[in-house]
């Protein structure tokens, strides 16, 4: 399963793919949020659209279900252009990716997903193609090798990925806008719920959705998921109304907590708590202990555990915090703060 698909549980049913859809912004207008990244790139749409040119190439980076692939959708849908999704695990070969960039028609934006599971071979074609929209193609081996080089129509890629870190220099230095995402505020993330729930057409109040925002993680993915888990109890438990109550008992169901900890989040916290006496331990210790990977645990589990002060990441490992002991109603141990590294940050910033 992938790490998308597993934040709170559950694979996407077929039609829950429509809701899905359906709920998803496709204007700049009902995409809530991330101004950091999209004022910058309002500004740069116009000005490309003014010069009549394709957007330069966009790196996105962030945890999942930040609305990456969403924004990759409003930029196409704004420039007017179509969109072609693919990712960095799909595209196998060289021949692969030849095939989808010659398919591509002028001024396409190409999203590729995972772009840093992308292997070498299929990298070092990409580099010519987003450089200089063309494609050189080596025939036969050995000394009777030629290179043919094939003209590709000028494309916008738009790659995202959960860790810019893994991106390879050569990579990353071809893409002229690079924005970071950032988990959302409660407020954002209500302002979100308070759309989908009109798509969704069930009633809500700002109470209800207060409570589910505070409880998805900074995460609309989570919220929106989290809303049509909750609609399902109101159906058939209540009124088909989400209200406060049965917000409440649907996410007490549901193993997700006041701060919007799932099961795995407290069990590496009791587990940094218990085994290695609150901290400090390795990501691969805890990985190990808990049996889930390694990216698991960093992409999708830790950015919300850091950011609701739950887990500190010192110089020597994983911490929990004194915080996290008073959450699972542990005592906290007399101890002097650790030294932190920037939780904010991640140590995944990047500087252009
Ligand atoms: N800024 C936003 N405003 C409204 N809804 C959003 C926003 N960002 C994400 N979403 C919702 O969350 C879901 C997950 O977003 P997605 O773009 O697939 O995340 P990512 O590609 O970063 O993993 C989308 O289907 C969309 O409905
Ligand atoms: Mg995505």
């Amino acid at each position: 399963m992938s790490i998308e698909n597993r934040v709170v549980g559950a694979n996407l049913h077929q039609d829950e793919d429509l809701i899905e859809r359906s709920i998803r912004p496709k204007r700049f207008e009902d995409y809530v949020g991330q101004t950091n990244v999209t004022d910058n790139l309002k500004v740069y749409i116009q000005a490309s659209k003014m010069r009549g040119e394709p957007l330069d190439h966009v790196l996105f980076y962030g945890p999942p279900g930040l609305g990456k692939t969403t924004l990759a959708g409003i930029i196409a849908e704004e420039m007017g252009v179509d969109l072609r999704i693919s990712s960095g695990p799909a595209i196998t070969r060289a021949g692969d990716l030849a095939a989808i960039l010659t398919n591509l028609n002028e001024g396409d934006v190409l999203f590729i997903d995972e772009i840093h599971r992308l292997n070498r071979a299929v990298e070092e074609v990409l580099y010519s193609a987003m450089e200089d929209f063309a494609l050189d193609i080596v025939t036969g081996k050995g000394p009777g090798a030629s290179s043919i080089r094939f003209e590709l129509p000028h494309f916008t890629l738009v790659g995202a990925t959960t860790r810019a870190g893994s991106l390879s220099a050569p990579l990353r230095d071809r893409f002229g806008i690079i924005s970071k995402f950032d988990l959302y505020t409660p407020e954002e993330l209500s302002e979100i719920l308070k759309r989908s729930a009109r798509i969704l057409d069930v009633e809500t109040d700002e109470e209800s959705r207060v409570m589910l925002a505070e409880r998805s993680r900074g995460t609309p993915r989570v919220a929106n998921r989290l809303l049509k888990r909750v609609r399902d109890f109101a159906q058939v438990l209540g009124s088909g109304r989400i209200d406060p109550q049965t917000v409440d008992s649907a996410l007490n169901a549901l193993g997700i907590d006041e701060l919007g900890l799932e099961e795995l989040d407290r069990r590496i916290l009791t587990l940094i708590i218990e085994q290695f006496q609150g901290g400090p331990v390795g990501i691969d210790t805890i990985a190990a202990s808990i049996g889930e990977e390694r990216v698991t645990i960093e992409d999708a589990y830790e950015p919300f555990l850091l950011q609701s002060g739950m887990l500190n990441r010192t110089l020597k490992g994983r911490m929990a915090s004194i915080n996290a002991y008073r959450h699972l109603g542990i005592e906290p141990p007399e101890r002097e703060e650790p030294e932190l590294e920037d939780n904010a940050d991640d140590g995944e910033q990047l500087t252009l």
